[in-house]
């Protein structure tokens, strides 16, 4: 079984709705929840979905010990980032070379770099006047939201919209496609041999 970790700062209803699309999946699961943030509500999440959930200091990420030797022991082979908002650190970049994804809340490479998260980029894109915005799912590698484009999908912005509003859209196309393109990126990866398993030949 290929096991995914994900990532997340806050309130985590990706990661929820992620782990909820592979319940009960034979061939990929969501076996560990990460986060910097003691008191994300990603935790009581992950508690009511029955996933492990585990916390970590900036210094512990950017270090990469203690967090690898946790993805290590839990057999993770692929990372979500889900509303993650520390730019991941080179040594879990170099131990998951090439199978680090995050989704960003709107059309990259518009809306993306240092600083742009959360309701930042929806106030972002309003002031811009964009009629329309959307989100991009994107592996990670060492700059902030810069990664190879996997997938895109957009929505409309409409005069009057509020910040609220237009990220209630975009959550909405989050929870519609993020779950169906990492099984795709996954299984992708799995039949190239690019993740490693001791189960091979169960995916496909
Ligand atoms: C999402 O919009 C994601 O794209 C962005 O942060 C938000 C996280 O929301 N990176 P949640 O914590 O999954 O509810």
């Amino acid at each position: 079984m290929t096991q995914i970790a994900i990532f997340a700062s806050g309130s985590g209803s990706n990661a929820e709705n992620i782990a909820d699309y592979f319940k009960g999946n034979p061939d990929i699961g969501v076996a560990l929840i990460l986060s910097n943030k003691q008191d994300a509500y990603v935790h009581e999440r992950a508690k009511k979905l029955g996933i492990a959930s585990f916390f970590f200091t900036k210094v512990e990420f950017d270090e990469g010990t203690k967090i690898l030797d946790v993805l290590r022991k839990n057999k993770i082979d692929f990372i979500v980032l889900a509303g993650f908002l520390l730019k991941i650190s080179q040594p879990i970049l170099d131990a998951f070379s090439g199978r680090i994804i995050n989704i960003h809340p709107a059309l990259l490479p518009k809306y993306g770099g240092k600083g742009m998260y959360g309701d930042k980029v929806h106030q972002a894109v309003i002031d811009a006047g964009e009629t329309e915005s959307g989100i991009t799912i994107h592996y990670v590698n060492e700059h902030y939201d810069a990664g190879h484009i996997i997938y895109q999908v957009s929505c409309e912005v409409q005069s009057g919209d509020s910040c609220d509003i237009l990220a209630a859209r975009v959550h909405a196309l989050e929870y519609a496609h993020f779950p169906r393109v990492i099984e795709d990126v996954v299984r992708e990866l799995y039949m190239r041999g690019d993740i490693p398993s001791n189960e091979k030949g169960r995916i496909g």
